[in-house]
């Protein structure tokens, strides 16, 4: 029976230090991801604004969509205590959000302070005012705050009203054409969602497709939608009035992308996750993975709630370098940094181009990303949109910090699975933000 690597968790005023003696020893068995967050956030936000009861199952008990809850209490919804079996929301119709008494804290949530600006833009006559972390304070808001003043919009803050804490004071807006100069499923939406307040057609054209979790939940709710595929454009008929659902919301693929690539990295590996979204607006990572050789098999694949599922099976396999570019990155934007692990351990040299969102996420993460696995003894050159990995590098354990990014602290841990010797993960608390349980799962496939 080979030893299990040593995980510990060192807790020192509310910042987890993550421990990780590795032994390289193969992952197995069959586990579940916690809830898809784009869909979460969207749930609880069309849940508020439709009228009746919406019941959610599944949803992601992350520090994310509890700031979209709470958000949305302080405007009148009625939220029940969040839990991942069954949430439920009793909205209260389009347009009828209350001012809130305090300013609306939206943590370190992009989705949130994106996705609610575009809805509480669109509320007449009420004033609100929106901060978060100091992540959020820092991440450009420009992004949806122009096309919103282009709909009339009225909004201040600091550096030209482009970063939060931001003041809103509602008007009645109006439609426009919006041509996205980036792929963005945060800009999409907050103009969706503006759009779904007001007469008339407001159309997003994107020039690649982003995620379309906005879409097929706005047309399941009722919401007057078409989507012309051929140009990326979405055209929404305001005022139709939403109607209280039951959302199943899949496992995250962001969330299982660490397990896939820690299964195709250690020798002997063989995982299951089962239930996870398969959104093809999200599957570039399972391109990217199969470029690099990865071996992964899609089992059970099914229908559930308007978004494809299936369980995902990965093997270990010996990975090659690839190239990540193009209309490819908007499907796998979130999970860079972990395919940067993967390609730290392929043969070849892997290049990442045209990723240049990667600097304005929860972190910077281009650079994030390359200093803190260098320091583990990777070879990662950063380009102004991307990363040139040289792989096949074995790794060593070191002292790392995930920059209280998410995604950077999950990634350098299962770096660390397959590194020799013992890695300390400064900040890695901040996993919470999108997977309270991940260490638990981390003993779980590693004994
Ligand atoms: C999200 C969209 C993406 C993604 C984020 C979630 C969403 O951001 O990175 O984690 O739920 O709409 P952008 O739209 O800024 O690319």
């Amino acid at each position: 029976m080979p030893t299990p690597p040593s995980i510990a968790l060192k807790i020192t005023d509310q910042q987890h230090e993550l421990i990780i003696k590795s032994t390289q020893q193969a992952l197995h068995g069959r586990i579940r991801v916690p809830g898809d967050k784009s869909i979460s956030h969207r749930s609880l936000m069309l849940g508020a604004l439709a009228e009746g009861e919406t019941v959610i199952h599944g949803l992601l008990l992350g520090e994310d969509p509890r700031s979209t809850a709470a958000c949305f209490r302080a405007m009148g919804a009625t939220i029940s205590e969040l839990n991942a079996e069954e949430v439920r929301v009793q909205g209260i119709g389009l347009g009828n959000l209350q001012e809130p008494e305090d300013v609306l804290n939206t943590g370190n949530s992009g989705t949130t302070t994106r996705l609610m600006l575009g809805i509480l833009a669109s509320h007449p006559g009420k004033f609100f005012t929106v901060t978060g972390d100091r992540s959020i304070r820092s991440r450009p808001m420009s992004r949806v705050v122009k096309p919103l003043q282009q709909m009339g919009a009225q909004i201040w803050g600091r550096n030209n009203n482009s970063l939060a804490p931001l003041a809103i004071q509602g008007q009645n807006l109006k439609p426009i054409h919006y041509q996205s100069p980036i792929a963005s499923a945060q800009v999409k939406s907050c103009i969706l969602l503006a759009g779904l307040m007001i007469e008339g057609q407001t159309i997003v054209t994107e020039p690649a497709l982003s995620r379309d979790h906005s879409e097929r939940m706005l047309k399941a709710f009722g919401a007057e939608l078409s989507v012309d595929p051929e140009t990326n454009s979405v055209t929404i008929t305001g005022q139709s009035r939403l109607k209280g659902q039951t959302v199943i919301v899949p496992g995250d693929i962001s969330s299982a992308a660490f397990w896939l690539v820690a299964g195709a990295i250690v020798p002997g590996s063989d995982l299951t996750i089962e239930n996870v979204g398969v959104n093809p607006t999200r599957t570039g990572v399972l391109e990217a993975l199969e470029q690099m050789g990865a071996d992964i098999t899609l089992e059970n694949q099914r229908h559930v709630a308007g978004e494809p599922v299936a369980d995902l099976r990965v093997r270990h396999s010996k990975l090659k370098a690839c190239t990540i570019a193009g209309d490819l990155i908007p499907r796998l934007i979130d999970e860079i940094p972990i395919l940067a692990v993967a390609a730290t351990f392929a043969e070849g040299t892997t290049v990442i181009r045209d990723a240049e969102e990667l600097r304005v996420k929860e972190s910077d993460r281009i650079t994030i990303t390359a200093t803190q696995l260098n320091l583990m003894g990777a070879s990662i050159t950063e380009l102004p949109d991307g990363m040139e990995i040289v792989g096949g590098k074995v790794l060593k354990g070191a002292e790392v910090d995930s920059h209280t990014d998410h995604r950077i602290a999950m990634s350098l841990a299962i770096a660390a699975l397959n590194a020799t010797g013992t890695t300390t993960i400064h900040r890695a608390e901040a996993a919470a933000i999108s997977y309270p349980d991940f260490t638990a799962t981390l003993q779980q496939v590693t004994h």
